[in-house]
């Protein structure tokens, strides 16, 4: 099959039969015309059979079986974060362009080894970051360019979901769990999103479980070269909100919902100053989508920008990783005191 431009669509399959892979990332990929999904593997031949079922896709049974299909050109890998570099280096190393869920690796030497293997084999690594391809935060980045808020100051980002199910892949430490693995990526990736790589950990807390010192939530402070501040909470604690704001010395900046916007959402930035505030109305824009075409739109570009060292996506996850590091460092762990079933 061949879409509108002639080019054929990127033959894609899936590791894992994952809930996020289930509720977002492979309806956006039936929905793009540059992908077509080939086929779904999973440890469990029923998962699999019920996932190809809904998506029209073939089932194959373990991940390994996957990769020697002959007939798919890139792997999305939903797997628990701790799976992730092992997953990903495999398909890399079999030819195949990758999709790695967020976030890439667990350690800034992970994602370093991974974005290597990637660049010397001239293959595409992406990590599904999707909130990064809405079209607002080029709204903000032009109204901080044309001094809206003044001169920048500080930057807040949260990321905080209620208590997920006691058997959560989120709560094993193993797998990868954690708050700041899991949320708190998303805080640290929008202050490196607009502060720039580079920053520096002056402080950091993390509230543990004291039974496997698994963080549950948890708060850090940023500093930049530039001088700006950042100060960014994450966590599996609290009612469900993501926001971020900018403030500068004239106003402040703010932007809600910002890690899963529905498609249809008119999503509105506030501006607000000592005596006045503006809201500002942008039309609805579908991130996974958006996340999935630029995916593909980047296996069939030029291959000769690959294998640069260069790719702007491979440094900020670097940079992000290298941020998760230094928090895990310098983190003060404030036990929790066991008032809920997952904190025991
Ligand atoms: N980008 C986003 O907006 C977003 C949102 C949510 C989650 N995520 C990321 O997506 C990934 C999956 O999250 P999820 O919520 O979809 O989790 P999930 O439903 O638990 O899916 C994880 C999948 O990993 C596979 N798996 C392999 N080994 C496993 C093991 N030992 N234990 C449990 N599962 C194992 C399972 O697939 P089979 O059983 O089919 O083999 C399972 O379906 C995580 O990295 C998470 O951070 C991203």
């Amino acid at each position: 099959m061949t879409h509108d431009h002639g080019t054929p669509p990127v033959r894609v399959g899936v590791l894992g039969a994952a809930s996020i892979a289930w509720r977002r990332v492979v309806p956006a990929m039936t929905a793009c015309p540059d992908v077509d999904v080939v086929a779904v593997a999973s440890r469990d031949p029923r998962r699999a059979r019920r996932f190809a079922d809904r998506f029209g896709c073939a089932a194959v049974t373990g991940y390994e079986a996957l990769l020697e299909r002959t007939d798919i050109e890139a792997v999305y890998v939903p797997l628990p974060a701790a799976l992730h570099h092992t997953w990903a280096a495999r398909a890399l190393a079999a030819g195949r362009h990758v999709l790695i869920e967020k976030p890439m690796a667990t350690t800034a030497e992970e994602a370093r080894e991974l974005t290597a293997l990637a660049e010397s084999r001239g293959l595409v690594l992406r990590e599904n970051f999707m909130f990064l391809h809405h079209p607002r935060h080029r709204a903000v980045t032009e109204l901080l360019r044309d001094g809206r808020i003044g001169r920048l100051r500080m930057l807040h980002a949260s990321f905080c979901v209620p208590p997920l199910p006691p058997d959560d892949i989120r709560y094993t430490l193993g797998l990868g769990g954690g708050a700041l693995l899991d949320t708190g990526v998303y805080p640290l990736r929008t202050a490196v999103h607009f502060l720039g790589r580079g920053l520096r950990v002056t402080g950091a807390t993390l509230r543990t479980r004291p039974r496997d010192g698994l963080d549950l939530s948890g708060q850090v402070l940023l500093a930049a070269d530039s001088g700006v501040l950042a100060s960014l909470d994450f966590g599996f604690e609290h009612g469900y909100g993501a926001r971020y704001a900018l403030w500068g010395d004239r106003a402040r900046l703010t932007a809600d919902q910002t890690v899963s916007p529905p498609a249809e959402l008119r999503t509105q930035l506030r501006i607000e100053e000592q005596d006045r505030e503006e809201r500002l109305l942008l039309p609805p824009a579908d991130q996974f989508l958006a996340c999935v075409t630029e995916f593909a739109a980047a296996i069939r570009g030029p291959v000769a920008s690959r294998g640069t060292g260069r790719d702007p996506w491979h440094a900020d996850a670097v940079a992000t990783l290298e941020l998760v590091d230094a928090v895990r460092e310098r983190a003060v762990r404030v036990p929790c005191e066991g008032d809920g079933p997952q904190n025991a």
